[in-house]
């Protein structure tokens, strides 16, 4: 069957198909020995033989969804030309050769969902998709109700307003904060973008829902697999955790008599 270039580079588990598309405007696509870099380019990946990089892509049937809790100090990114460790080298017994679907930055922890299904990748990374994140946030110093009525209500970033945020405190020490804060946008270092522009110096970040799905007890490198009803939880209508019950991750805390 005839499909679009980067709908089968991304099926056979290569990359989105956003990532897909700089594969082929690179010129690093070959379809029958000739390099493609038209977008609209079709193909039959049963009759054609397609290269990328000059190696041959094969359309697998197996899907694969995983789970890590990302380390700080690694890049999410397929490789790095700076070498800093890559995600991808923390997957080991998983033959399937899998990519992140989104990204954290290299300092963020926490929960990464890894996938050789580009397809699957690609509905949750669509903004119109909306699912929640949850991130854990440290910050040096107080949260006072103003900076936590701005983060809530929306922060003007040098491309646009964030949208309305959910923001709870989590635990109150003398020389910092902890608290959650939940978005569904997925813009370039969102959060520690909102907490730079009122002035909230950020410690530590760490993403701990995506949709649904907790990180849970998985320590810093190690992943498990999603099972399949996860993973179509994931890419359904009903994606987001609305039941604040179903979850109990942190305990409240107040540290600090006094304070709030
Ligand atoms: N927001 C950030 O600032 N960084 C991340 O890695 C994820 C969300």
């Amino acid at each position: 069957m005839q499909e679009r270039l980067q709908k089968i580079l991304a099926k056979a588990g290569l990359s989105s198909r956003r990532s897909a598309e700089t594969m082929i405007t690179e010129g690093r696509v070959m379809v029958n020995g000739k390099v493609v870099t038209e977008l609209g380019t079709k193909s039959d990946p049963e009759a054609d033989k397609i290269t990328l990089d000059g190696k041959p892509v094969s359309v697998s049937k197996k899907r694969v969804y995983l789970i890590l809790n990302k380390p700080a100090g690694y890049v999410t990114t397929l490789s790095d030309p700076g070498g800093r460790p890559v995600v991808t080298g923390l997957i080991k017994d998983i033959k399937e050769r899998v990519f992140p679907v989104g990204r954290l930055d290299f300092n963020t922890e926490g929960l990464l969902l890894l996938t050789n299904d580009g397809e699957w990748a690609n509905t949750l990374a669509h903004p119109s998709h909306e699912v929640e994140k949850e991130y854990l946030v440290k910050i040096r110093g107080d949260l006072s109700p103003d900076k936590i009525a701005q983060l809530s209500e929306g922060i003007k970033l040098e491309d646009g307003w964030t949208a309305p945020a959910k923001v709870d405190i989590i635990r109150v020490l003398e020389k910092n904060v902890w608290f959650t804060i939940v978005i569904h946008e997925g813009r370039y270092r969102q959060v520690r973008r909102m907490c730079e522009a009122i002035g909230l110096p950020l410690v530590k970040l760490k993403r701990i829902r995506y949709g649904k799905i907790l990180l849970g007890e998985l320590k810093a490198g190690e992943y498990r697999v999603l099972d399949p009803s996860e993973a179509k939880l994931l890419a359904g209508t009903d994606a987001n955790v609305t039941r604040t019950d179903e979850r109990k991750p942190f305990k409240k805390q107040r540290t600090v008599p006094g304070k709030r």
